[in-house]
């Protein structure tokens, strides 16, 4: 990963501000002292997303996702922090210096350099006289110059090494240009990967160009699409195709949906509905699944209208459903794929196929009754075994509400279902969809703690009476934030807490619990009375815990002499304790 100082990470922070920032993802509007915006992070319907300008903070009051800017771009893109400094970096108009002695930086520069040169020397080539075949093709598939413009599709030259020669002449060596899978070696002869076909460009999550899919456009006995084969940068199981540019568009409207083709993406976000993105297949690996999580919106599956898809459909919707995704479904009718169905029904009827997707468990009861007869007894009780089967991980009232129907349906008694469903009900894995986390209630000693080391981070003043009183956490997380904020403000002069973020988010429990802290109740301003009176509780508690301690020790200690010596301990203890609950 590129590295990149400190001071500059400080310098962006500082230059950008958060308002700014996040209205350019998400429309803002002010609100006494602070701005508010619909947050992105959850199933918002109200503006719960609170900025604050003075601080530089957002904060969500219902999901709890806060942070500084550089923690709501990397949410919201999706990227780490490297990728979210410099977005803000690029947002602000700021020149970054990547530090140059890290080797594997230059590299993947360079990787992509090549990649974007080969892009643009494919677009350069649809626009000559020599694309206009290819322009004509698309023409024919409503691709329109709009969109060729929009997708940077372009066109690999009849030519045995034209691209090959461009990029020698700018002193590519021929093994990088190899190792990127744009040209392929036979002996001494060196040869384009891609020749004569359309050129679509295929880009990382972050919108960079990694690799390419080639489709024939006249000659009919070559494979139709050709792909960059696997190299260090373009790893298909990590691809979604139009994710970088779909993501504002699934954000804003909740929901992605998911096609097979390349073209079918295309298609589909360019008559309006953007925030289609396209698998390259019926494949899902892992890392897709991931990504697809973090976007946490529902899932609408739309693959092609052949048994593959169908199947794929059945499967990824599963899978998808297994990690606490919402899945709906839309199978399509009358058309092989969504690229087709478009050019033969229009925009609007598309629209309103997707307003009617099914809910994958509805796709599923319906998707179990093919090639069945429900009137054969067998195939009935096949039927009903594999609805309880598919609703065995379910809530109890999606249950209830699936026997009853069935019951109906199929006239077997309800209680008979259910008895079978108990049987199968061994295992419940089903993760809830939205992690909106319950506001949980703190004990008294907790929020004594919490509240110390916001007060730490509000109020430098208040650190040296905390070293004095307290001196240290017994809770490891709490110990070591308090000694970071020690640390930090010795080595600055004071806190911001969207410094102080950046400076320890490599531990990630510490920067997940400054984090809480700053989305939590407490206010600032804390009065030295009351950080004096959350050191007492803290206080009392470890006196209490020492106390215990000791009792449970005198209980088991044998040796009479150091018996009485622990109780005498144990009363000068409790004359401590006492001591303390008078004040
Ligand atoms: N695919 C591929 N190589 C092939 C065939 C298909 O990589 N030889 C991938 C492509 O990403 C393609 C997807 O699988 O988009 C679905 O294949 P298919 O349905 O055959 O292609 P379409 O998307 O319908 O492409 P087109 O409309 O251009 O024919
Ligand atoms: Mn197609």
């Amino acid at each position: 990963m590129a590295y990149i100082k400190e001071e500059e990470i400080n310098v962006i922070r500082q230059s950008a501000d958060i308002v700014d920032i996040i209205s350019s993802y998400l429309s803002v509007s002010k609100k006494g002292r602070n701005f508010v915006a619909v947050c992105p992070f959850h199933d918002d319907h109200s503006p719960s997303l609170v900025i604050s300008q003075e601080k530089q903070i957002f904060n969500c009051f219902t999901c709890r996702t806060a942070g500084n800017v550089f923690r709501f771009v990397m949410l919201y893109e999706n990227v780490d922090f490297v990728t979210a400094v410099k977005t803000v970096a690029e947002k602000i108009g700021y020149h970054l210096e990547i530090d140059a002695s890290s080797n594997k930086t230059n590299d993947f520069e360079k990787e992509l350099g090549l990649m974007d040169l080969a892009k643009k020397y494919f677009v350069n080539n649809i626009n000559t006289s020599m694309g206009s075949d290819a322009k004509e093709y698309l023409a024919k598939r409503g691709i329109t110059e709009d969109i060729i413009k929009e997708f940077e599709i372009g066109l690999s030259l009849p030519n045995k090494d034209n691209l090959y020669q461009i990029l020698v002449n700018k002193n590519y060596s021929l093994e990088d240009i190899e190792s990127l899978g744009l040209v392929n070696k036979y002996g001494l002869n060196v040869y384009d990967t891609f020749q004569n076909r359309i050129m679509i460009p295929i880009t990382n999550l972050n919108g960079a160009v990694v690799g390419f899919t080639g489709r024939i456009f006249h000659q009919e006995d070559m494979a139709k699409y050709l792909n960059t084969k696997e190299t260090k940068i373009f790893k298909k199981g990590h691809i979604l195709f139009n994710y970088h540019n779909a993501l504002r568009y699934i954000k804003e409207q909740r929901q992605v949906i998911i096609v097979e083709g390349n073209m079918d993406a295309i298609k589909v976000s360019a008559s309006g509905i953007k925030n289609v993105i396209a698998l390259m297949g019926v494949a899902l690996s892992n890392e897709q699944i991931m990504v697809l999580k973090k976007l946490r919106v529902p899932i609408i599956l739309m693959l092609d209208n052949d048994d593959a898809g169908l199947d794929a459909t059945v499967k990824l919707g599963e899978l998808l459903e297994k990690s606490g995704l919402e899945v709906l479904v839309v199978r399509l009718s009358g058309a092989k794929d969504p690229d087709e169905y478009i050019e033969a029904f229009g925009v609007p009827a598309f629209e309103e196929v997707i307003k009617h997707a099914l809910k994958f468990l509805d796709f599923k009861l319906e998707y179990l009754k093919q090639n069945k007869n429900l009137h054969n007894m067998e195939d009935l009780i096949k039927y009903l075994k594999e609805v309880l089967e598919s609703v065995k991980d379910k809530d109890d009232l999606t249950k209830e509400v699936i026997i009853t129907k069935i019951s109906k349906d199929y006239e077997v008694d309800a209680s008979v279902l259910r008895k079978a469903l108990g049987k199968e009900n061994n295992s419940s894995s089903h993760l809830p969809p939205v992690e909106v986390q319950a506001p949980q209630k703190k004990s008294r000693y907790s929020l004594a703690t919490d509240k110390i080391l916001f007060g730490m981070m509000d109020n430098p003043a208040y650190i040296s009476i905390y070293k004095n009183r307290l001196g240290y956490f017994k809770e490891k997380i709490e110990r070591m934030l308090a000694s970071e904020i020690v640390y930090y403000n010795n080595e600055h002069g004071s806190i911001n807490v969207a410094d102080f973020t950046n400076f320890i988010r490599d531990s990630k429990e510490l920067y997940e619990k400054v984090n809480f802290l700053v989305s939590s109740n407490i206010e600032r301003g804390i009065t030295e009375e009351e950080f004096n009176n959350c050191i007492d509780i803290v206080l009392d508690e470890y006196l209490k815990s020492e106390i215990r301690e000791i009792k449970e020790k005198i209980k088991n200690e044998l040796d009479v002499n150091k018996k009485i010596a622990l109780i005498a301990k144990l009363t000068e203890l409790k004359k401590g304790s006492v001591e303390n609950e008078g004040n």
